[in-house]
């Protein structure tokens, strides 16, 4: 809950930031339409009507379902908040809307799934890596993670958090490196590597807003996206020696909690 209000609190100053510097997710380029069509960005509905993404999520399931952060989905009026999926620019209409059926939350993992309503039979979705293995996630492999949230660079620790955040209205996409967990484990000693794995390296990060969103690699063998984990936290956003943490889906129990709810949408 918590989580979830730092998520959408983060929103506040966008409006007012002006663009970054540098063509940066972090470090990253623009995503053309169509390129990623299991995207979806979660958004809520402010006094004045208008709708506001706070988080990212992915289809993973044509019948509607989303997975995304456990921390996305602390939001109390699940009849102001909707999914917009298949859609690059969130300004654009060619996304398939879904309003919220219902939603199941996996707290230690970070993780959680999102019933929509609406037609999402035409969206090809992600496929989720087989649980208990972790051929895709050597340390070093680049896999790719997307979303709308902050490009601008946040040095973490003391001078962080001073950049501001600037959103982007078109999807961004960024290859990063999978950190091992010894690695990793150094810079954020409590975090439990059974329910997390790190990805990312200095400037090359998600941030802010990305939330909820995948981190996937595309399958040497069949061209189709595997999603390794859902973008879940960090310190800073590409800050030297602070990767960004990942929530874990190849371990067995977390896959197993998905595809038992998954199949219970049938
Ligand atoms: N918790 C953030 C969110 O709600 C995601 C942070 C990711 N941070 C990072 N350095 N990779 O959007």
């Amino acid at each position: 809950m918590a989580a979830a209000l730092v998520a959408l609190g983060g929103l506040t100053g966008a409006a007012h930031a002006s663009p970054p510097p540098q063509t940066n997710i972090i470090g990253g380029t623009e995503v053309p339409d169509g390129k990623y069509p299991f995207m979806a960005s979660l958004q809520y509905q402010d006094e004045k009507g208008n709708w506001n993404h706070f988080c990212g999520a992915s289809l993973i399931d044509a019948r509607g379902l989303l997975l995304t952060a456990a921390h996305c989905t602390g939001f109390v009026e699940p009849d102001k908040v909707r999914a917009v999926v298949g859609q690059s620019k969130l300004s654009g209409d060619d996304g398939r809307i879904g309003t919220i059926s219902h939603i199941t939350v996996k707290e230690e993992a970070d993780v959680a799934l999102i019933f929509l309503n609406g037609d999402f039979s035409d969206i090809t979705p992600i496929q989720l890596v087989t649980p208990g293995t972790d051929a895709l996630e050597r340390p070093g492999r680049p896999v790719i993670t997307t979303g709308w949230g902050s490009t601008v660079l946040d040095p973490a620790g003391p001078g962080g958090g001073g950049s501001g955040t600037y959103r982007p209205d078109r999807m961004r996409e960024v290859t990063v490196p999978i950190v091992s967990n010894d690695e990793c484990g150094v810079s954020y000693p409590g975090v439990d590597f059974k329910y997390s794995l790190c990805a990312g390296r200095h400037g090359k990060d998600s941030c802010q807003g990305d939330s909820g969103g995948p981190l996937f690699v595309k399958s040497p063998a069949t061209g189709r996206f595997i999603q390794l984990g859902v973008t879940s936290a960090g310190a800073g956003c590409g800050a030297l020696g602070y990767p960004g943490i990942y929530a874990k889906l190849s371990t067995q129990e977390v896959g197993d909690w998905i595809a038992n709810l998954g199949r219970s949408k049938a």
